[in-house]
């Protein structure tokens, strides 16, 4: 799938994407969240995949971050809540395959269900290695494949489908993170082995 294609689906979604997540699975997954996000720093922040921004009110106050997403509608419906943040917060068209920052730029990296929705998701998180400084940290809140019976199954049946209007239900997130050589720091399970937060950084050199 070209990246245009990518843009479009995600153009699509941006219509109705607060009401299919803003109510039900963003309360649900706040407090996971807001522990996650709790680990910004005071240097330069990288959020990729701000979508509608649903993630914004989780942050904490004062921090300075850039925020990308390939849709440009997704960063248009954002605009209210990135004007609400209390601190620097930009938010700026960006595919993460091919990332306009310099190399070891960024301090940290911070990413909600992303890594489901990212065309060529190892090539993604080796662009995010490239503009983190060594020692920088990459942390993920994200769903992926299950090794459970039957969830590993019905993830993966529900894949192609589900993949038409959004995310793949079915990837393996962690192993891509240690595959485009991030150290792993810490994998969290939120909910069984399907939603987790994963923790990792760049080595120094
Ligand atoms: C499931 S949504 C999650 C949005 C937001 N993080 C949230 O949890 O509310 C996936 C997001 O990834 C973005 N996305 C998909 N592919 C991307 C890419 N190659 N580069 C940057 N963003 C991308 C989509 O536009 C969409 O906003």
């Amino acid at each position: 799938m070209s990246d245009i294609a990518t843009r479009r689906k995600w153009d699509r979604a941006a219509r109705s994407f607060d009401l299919m997540t803003g109510i039900g699975p963003d309360k649900r997954w706040e407090p996971a969240k807001r522990a996650l996000f709790g680990r910004m720093g005071q240097g330069e922040i990288l959020f990729l995949a701000i979508g509608t921004g649903l993630d914004i009110p989780f942050f904490p106050p004062g921090r300075r971050i850039l925020g990308i997403d390939i849709s440009p509608k997704m960063i248009a419906a954002a605009a209210p809540r990135v004007a609400a943040y209390r601190g620097e917060l930009r938010a700026q068209v960006m595919d993460v395959h091919d990332l306009d920052l310099p190399d070891r730029s960024i301090d940290q990296v911070f990413t909600s269900c992303t890594f489901c929705s990212v065309p060529r998701p190892v090539e993604g998180l080796r662009q995010l290695y490239r503009v983190l400084k060594p020692g920088g940290e990459l942390h993920m809140f994200e769903h992926t494949g299950s090794r459970l019976f039957p969830f590993g199954l019905m993830l993966h049946a529900m894949t192609p489908i589900s993949r038409r209007v959004g995310p793949d239900m079915n990837r393996v997130t962690t192993a891509n993170v240690v595959r485009a050589g991030f150290q792993l720091d810490r994998v969290q399970p939120v909910f069984l082995d399907v939603v987790k937060t994963i923790s990792a950084h760049r080595p120094q050199d």
